[in-house]
Parts: structure tokens; sequence; C-alpha cells
């Protein structure tokens, strides 16, 4: 039996909604066929937004989207996707697979979707190959109420009052496909361009997000905030998990995958954590009187393309292995809300580790739509410190704690998220709750069905929440958690 505590006397704090956000980029099908078909297509569409996407996203609690891009976002004109879509430049999606990109899902059509999802939007800008005008421009675009050219301009296109967004990225892996550049030269970049990022009412001040490091780059990090970090909200974070495989080109199957790609997925999704807290720790030593939180803009696995599929499309399959490291990164950003003020996975919908899957008019929900669902009353509650009995298991230097958890406090009660690690053997968990009061009941939920298990198009739903029994002990609960599993439980 593996004891728990859950510590009603120790929080880091309120767990920022936006630790659950989501990222949708002009990459391969997550726009256009997974969220956008057009007004006139014969898919269930609302202005052109897939209803099934649309409300299964809702359901699942999205409280942000970043858009255009990632690398898009560098090579990316706001202009192009404004105006009558028939006149809207035609133009190639480098980055992506050499396509035609036709510019139909801009700036209008983003914030209709967000608004349809009642999330708020994250856009990131293009310093890359963009101008500060331009960028500036785009800001005044939004967010202008008065009069002003480009308030105008907006209104001549069909949206009367400004959209007030708030959260604006400048640049995106500006040491990579946004610009390769060197952090002291990005610093540089970064105030002249917040500079020209005004807010245009008091009352809906913009959130300025750094382009920040790769992986551990701590480098940038410390060289973008001894610069520019007085000019900023936020600086950012990227880092994928991939398997250990003998080719760094490979990057191992998303199904059908050995055990050791298993543990060493789960062991390198575990390195999150390290980096948080050196980043978190540089942003802290070098902040000012601002302070500057991080945002894992870009988070989630990344394997080789489903066989058949266009390699510049990023379409992967998601399994319970996938479940398990949205579960782990969701419990390390919990854990560490006093730092992390926003995550996205990458990307929302078809691509890399998707929380929806599409094919023509179907679509399916993948285990990590399930971890997000069962996870989303941890949005905006108070953070509880955790203290987990653990065995290290793995194989080979793969190794890993059998158990990771991470819990929250709200008005709904105590929400505990556990996940077992171990794909062979159950875990037994006795979990206390200290100074938190008598429990009265305890719900339990829990997400299985072997660690290679996923959800397919023509075929049944095998991986989905079932209930899971909890009993309750004199200052907690008790529940065998399955091999390879995610459970939540919800104390009262
Ligand atoms: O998510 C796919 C790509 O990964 C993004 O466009 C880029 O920012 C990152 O390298």
């Amino acid at each position: 039996m593996a004891k728990a505590i859950i510590n009603g006397n120790r929080s880091k704090g309120t767990i920022n909604p936006n630790i659950y956000g989501h990222f949708s980029e002009h990459l391969g099908r997550c726009i256009y066929n997974g969220i956008y078909v057009g007004e006139n297509s014969d898919i269930p569409n609302v202005n052109g937004m897939r209803t099934d996407v649309v409300e299964a996203l809702k359901k699942m609690g999205i409280p942000l989207l970043r858009w255009p891009g990632g690398c898009f976002a560098d090579t990316y004109h706001w202009r192009d996707g404004i105006g009558p879509k028939e006149s809207r430049k035609k133009i190639v999606n480098t980055n992506w697979g050499g396509v035609t990109e036709d510019n139909s899902f801009g700036t209008h059509e983003f914030m209709e979707l967000c608004r349809q999802l009642g999330c708020e939007p994250y856009i990131s800008g293009n310093v890359g190959s963009g101008t500060v005008q331009e960028f500036s421009d785009w800001i005044e675009y939004c967010n202008m109420g008065g009069q002003s050219p480009m308030a105008e301009e907006r209104r001549k296109n069909g949206q009367g009052a400004p959209w007030n967004v708030k959260y604006w990225g400048i640049g995106n892996e500006a040491w990579g496909c946004g610009g390769n550049m060197r952090p002291e030269f990005y610093a540089d970049l970064c105030r002249q361009y917040a500079t020209y990022m005004r807010n245009y009412d008091d009352g809906h001040k913009i959130y300025k997000i750094a382009s920040g490091a790769n992986v551990d780059d701590y480098h940038w990090t410390k060289a973008v905030m001894e610069r520019a970090g007085h000019c900023v909200d936020a600086v950012s974070l990227h880092y994928y998990t991939r398997p250990r495989t003998e080719r760094w080109e490979d990057k191992g199957p998303a199904t059908g995958f050995p055990r050791s790609e298993y543990y060493s997925t789960l062991a390198n999704t575990l390195y999150m954590e390290e980096l948080v807290e050196n980043h978190g720790r540089i942003i802290r030593q070098y902040q000012g009187e601002r302070q500057v939180g991080l945002c894992v803009d870009e988070w989630g696995t990344w394997f080789d393309v489903e066989p058949g599929t266009n390699p510049g499309f990023l379409y992967q399959q998601n399994t319970m292995r996938d479940a398990l490291v949205a579960a782990i990164n969701l419990n390390i950003f919990n854990n560490h809300c006093d730092t992390v003020v926003m995550a996205n996975i990458a990307q929302v919908v078809n691509v890399l580790q998707a929380v929806i899957l599409t094919e023509g008019p179907n679509m399916l929900l993948t285990p990590t739509y399930h971890v997000f669902e069962m996870y989303k009353g941890h949005q905006g509650a108070k953070q509880l410190e955790s203290y987990v009995e653990t065995a290290l298991i793995g194989e080979g230097e793969s190794l890993a704690p059998n158990l990771h958890v991470s819990a929250s406090e709200s008005k709904d009660g105590v929400l505990v998220t556990a996940a077992n690690l171990d794909d062979r053997r159950p875990a037994e968990l006795d979990c206390a709750l200290s100074g938190l009061g008598q429990p009265g009941s305890v719900g339990g939920r829990v997400l299985t069905g072997g660690c290679g298990a996923y959800n397919d198009f023509g075929a049944k739903p095998i991986v989905k929440p079932a209930p899971l029994t909890a009993e309750l002990t004199g200052d907690g609960f008790q529940a065998a958690l399955p091999p390879c599993s995610v459970a939540a439980f919800l104390v009262k």
C-alpha cells in the first residue's frame, strides 16, 4: 500500500486556468479540416467551425488557445487573413509541407472560434520576418475601441467592438525557426517590439510573452531576462517529450511501441520538472519590480508520423502512454503553479499530442482529451502540497516513480489526480488528507486500458473514463489504481 498525504496547510497558490491551455497552428490538418471547414461544408458547423469539435473542447474545459503558430507565426502576415475571402492572398506554408494556405482562416475567424469556445485568445506575433509596425498595427486592429485607422479597417471588415486580446507572444522560437537569433539580439528586438505593443484601454492591459528557451538552454532565459525582463510579463519554454531511440532521426512509433520506449518516454517527461524549476529560478533571479511568469507554451509528445501520412503534417495517434505524459506534465504544472502561469499542449486537433483527431466528418477523443477533462477541476483551484511514497520502476536507464500526484481545493471539494506509471502492476493507494477536515464522501474515476491502448476510427472508443471504487478511511480514502492508469478523486 503506497501512502500519500495531501497537506491542507501548504499551498503554492492558485492554479492558473491557463495551465490547461491549447495550441492551434496552420499545420497539417489542425486548422483546416480539424477545426475550420468553412460555412458551405456538409460537416455541421457554425460560421465554418466544426460543431463536434467545438462542443467537445467546451466540455473538456478549454481556457485559452494559442494561434497561428508555432513556426508558422514567424512567416504569417496578418493582413493576408482579413477582408473578403475571395481576395485573400494565397501563400505557401513553407514550414509545413509546402502546401497552399488560402488564408480563409484569419484573425476574424480565430476570434470567432474563441468566442464559440468561450476561451481566451493568445496570439503569437511575427518577429522573425515581420516588422514592428506590422505587429503594432495588429494589436491596434484587435484592441482599439475608438477612432484609428486600424479600428476603422476592422469595422469595415464587420467587427465593431474591439476584441481586447490580452495575451501576445513576441515571436516564436526566435532561437530556431523564428529567426535563428542569439538571445542577446532577440532580447534587444523584444524590447523594441514590446515598446510599441500598446494598451488601448486601461481596463484591458495586454500581457507580453517573450519567446523563450528550447529545453535546457538556460543561457537563453538568463540573457533575455537580464536585458528584456523588465518589459515582458512572461517568458516561454518549449519542451517536447520523445522516447530514447537509437537514431535521433527516429522518434519511435506512436502506437505499437516497445516497453523500453514506454518507460523512456515517461522518464523524459519527468524532466519537465527540472526544467520548470531551473528556468523559474533564473526568471526570479533576474526579474525586477515586474513579476515575470513562465509559459510552457509548447509541450507534448512528438513521435514518428503515422505511416502513409504527409511527414510535414505531424499527424500521430495517441495512446494511454500519451495520457500518462499529459497527467505527469499537468501534475508538474499544478505543483509549480507559483512559476508556471500558462501551458499549451501541442496541438489541439490532428497534430502531435492532439486531444481530438478527425477523419472527414468523423471525430474521436484521444486518451489525452480525457485526462484534460478529468483534471479540469484543478483550473483556478488552490494547489495543495502532496507527498507520495513511491517505488522506482522502469527498464534499463529509464526509471520513474510508480505514482505521480497533484491535488487542489475548490468549492467543489479536494481533487486528487494520480497516475500509476507501472505498466504491469496495480498501485494500492492510501491517501490521507491532512488539515482539511473529516472527509464525508469520495468519488473516483479512472482512465486505463493498457499502455498501448487507443481509440480509432471505425471502432468503439475503448479508452474512456470509468468509475473507480474508492473507500473512505478515517482521514482520507483508499483505492487500487490499475496498471498504466490515470485516476481522479473528488473528496467532499
Ligand atoms: O508544434 C510544432 C512545431 O514545434 C512548432 O511550430 C514550433 O514552434 C516547434 O518547433
